[in-house]
C-alpha cells in the first residue's frame, strides 16, 4: 500500500450519474485488475474505495457513480485539482485461473474493474466474453470500449431498452472456462448459482479503514474469516459462504 497525491486530468460524465475520472500520479503499487484505491475527500472522515478501471503508465482511470456526499464531491472536482489516494489495495483477480474462454459478468458500477481485466486477458490471447448488465439504456457505459478491446460483448437492460432484456444471468454464453464477476450482491449470487465452472467474485461492500486494520469488513468464508479490503475484495467461488 502506498499513500500519494494524484493530479486530476479528467472528470467527465458518462451517464447522468456515472463519471470517469483520470488521474496522474504514482501508480507503482497498482499491480492487478480488481484492486482498488481509497480516496481522501476534504471534510470526510472515511476514505471512499473505488476500483481501478484502468492503469496505463502513470495514468489511473476510475469510474464512479454518485450515490452520496463523497462521490458527489468527487463529481465536482476539476482537472488540475489534487487527491490523496491509498493505492495498491486489495488482492485483485488471479488471471492465471482464466482458462481459454473466460466470462466477465458485470453489473452497473461493477463493470469498471472488468475493463482492465479484459485488457490483460486479451493481451494473454484469451477469448473473452463480457456480459454487462444495467437497468436502462441511459445507464449503459463502456460497451464500445469493451468491444474495442476485442471482447464478445452482450449488454442487458432490465427494461429491455438496450441489448437483451433481463439480467446478466439471462445472457450467459454457452461456453466459458472461468467466471470473473463484479456487481451488486444479488447479481453475484445469481451468477454464482447459475454457473457451474470455477470463478472469482468481487465484493464491493461498505468498508471502514480499507487496509486491514479495523476488521469492519470481515466475512466468514470456507477458509476462515477474511477481511474483504485486504484478503479480498475478490473471493474464489469455492470459499464463498452466502448469508442466508
Ligand atoms: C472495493 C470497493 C470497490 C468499489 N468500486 C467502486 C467503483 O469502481 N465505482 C463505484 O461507483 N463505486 C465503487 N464502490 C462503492 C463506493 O465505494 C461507494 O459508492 C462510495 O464509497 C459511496 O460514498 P458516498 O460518500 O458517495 O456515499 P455515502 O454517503 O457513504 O453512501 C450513500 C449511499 O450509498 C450506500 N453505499 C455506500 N457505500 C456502498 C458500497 N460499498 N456498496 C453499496 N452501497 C454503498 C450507502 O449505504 C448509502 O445508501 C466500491 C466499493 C468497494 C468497497
Ligand atoms: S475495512 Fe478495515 S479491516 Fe477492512
Amino acid at each position: 500500500m502506498k499513500q500519494s497525491v494524484f493530479s486530476i486530468t479528467e472528470n467527465t460524465p458518462l451517464t447522468a450519474n456515472v463519471y470517469r475520472m483520470r488521474l496522474e500520479g504514482d501508480t507503482g503499487d497498482i499491480l492487478r485488475p480488481g484492486q482498488f484505491v481509497n480516496i481522501r475527500l476534504e471534510g470526510l472522515y472515511l476514505r471512499r474505495p473505488i476500483s481501478v478501471c484502468d492503469r496505463e503508465g502513470d495514468i489511473l482511470t476510475l469510474i464512479y457513480k454518485t450515490v452520496g456526499e463523497g462521490t458527489d464531491r468527487m463529481s465536482r472536482l476539476i482537472p488540475g485539482q489534487k487527491l490523496d489516494l491509498l493505492t495498491g489495495l486489495g488482492n485483485g483477480y488471479d488471471l492465471d485461473r482464466s482458462g481459454d474462454k473466460p466470462l466477465l459478468a458485470g453489473g452497473g458500477v461493477g463493470v469498471p474493474p472488468l475493463y482492465w481485466l479484459a485488457k490483460e486477458l486479451i493481451g494473454r490471447g484469451r477469448h473473452v466474453s463480457a456480459v454487462l448488465g444495467f437497468n436502462r439504456a441511459d445507464e449503459v457505459f463502456y460497451e464500445e470500449e469493451f468491444k474495442r478491446l476485442g471482447c464478445a460483448v452482450t449488454v442487458t437492460t432490465v427494461d429491455g431498452t438496450r441489448g437483451k432484456k433481463g439480467f446478466v444471468t439471462d445472457a450467459l454464453p454457452d461456453e466459458y472456462t472461468h467466471v470473473y464477476a463484479c456487481g451488486p450482491m444479488p447479481m453475484l449470487r445469481a451468477v454464482y448459482d447459475q454457473t457451474s465452472v470455477s470463478g472469482q467474485y468481487s465484493f464491493e461492500e461498505r468498508m471502514g479503514c480499507g487496509f486491514g486494520a479495523c476488521m469492519g469488513c470481515s466475512v466468514k468464508t470456507r477458509t476462515g474469516s477474511k477481511r474483504l479490503c485486504k484478503d479480498g475484495p475478490v473471493l474464489a467461488k469455492e470459499e464463498i459462504i452466502w448469508d442466508a
